[in-house]
């Protein structure tokens, strides 16, 4: 059982985390379209579907899967677990802004530079290297 929830989590991380990173690239070229204009349409829908239908429920199934397997395993007690959680509280808090963003994006009114969203897009990349390194080799 424990095998077949870590096969499912980590197919839940790959589709969160793929949306994670396409949904800031999304935002930087949103910022080059004109308000109106087709393609700022576009890519409204674009960026709603893809939070939406994959990065909310992959995010959800993550969680469900990891807290399970975080009680079945009693890793809930180790050093790694402690500071792995910590990077997917933060992980999950740009989550929640990039919600917020697509919102303010779907109102048009979007106030940040396109250099902020490029610079946004490097941050789940480095916690996906810190939190994987951390939960394959638990170096603590
Ligand atoms: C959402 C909260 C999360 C919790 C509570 C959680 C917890 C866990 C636990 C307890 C394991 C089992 C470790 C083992 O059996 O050795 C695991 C496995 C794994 N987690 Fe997470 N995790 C979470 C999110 C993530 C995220 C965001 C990533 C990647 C960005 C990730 C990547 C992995 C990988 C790759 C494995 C498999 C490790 C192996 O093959 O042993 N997890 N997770």
């Amino acid at each position: 059982m424990y095998e077949w929830i870590k096969a499912l989590h980590v197919i839940a991380v790959i589709a969160w985390m793929a949306g994670m990173l396409y949904l800031p690239r999304l935002f930087v070229y949103h910022c080059e379209a004109e308000i109106g204009s087709k393609q700022s349409e576009t890519f409204k829908v674009m960026e709603r579907r893809l939070l939406k239908a994959i990065i909310n429920p992959a995010m959800t199934v993550t969680w469900l899967a990891g807290l399970y397997m975080a009680w079945a395993g009693g890793w809930y007690a180790s050093g790694w677990f402690h500071t792995k959680f910590l990077l997917v509280l933060i992980l999950s808090g740009l989550h929640g802004l990039f919600t917020r963003w697509v919102r303010e994006f779907g109102a048009d009114k979007n106030t940040r530079s396109q250099k902020f969203y490029r610079y946004i897009n490097e941050v789940p990349t480095i916690l996906m290297i810190g939190i994987v390194i951390l939960v394959i080799v638990k170096p603590f």
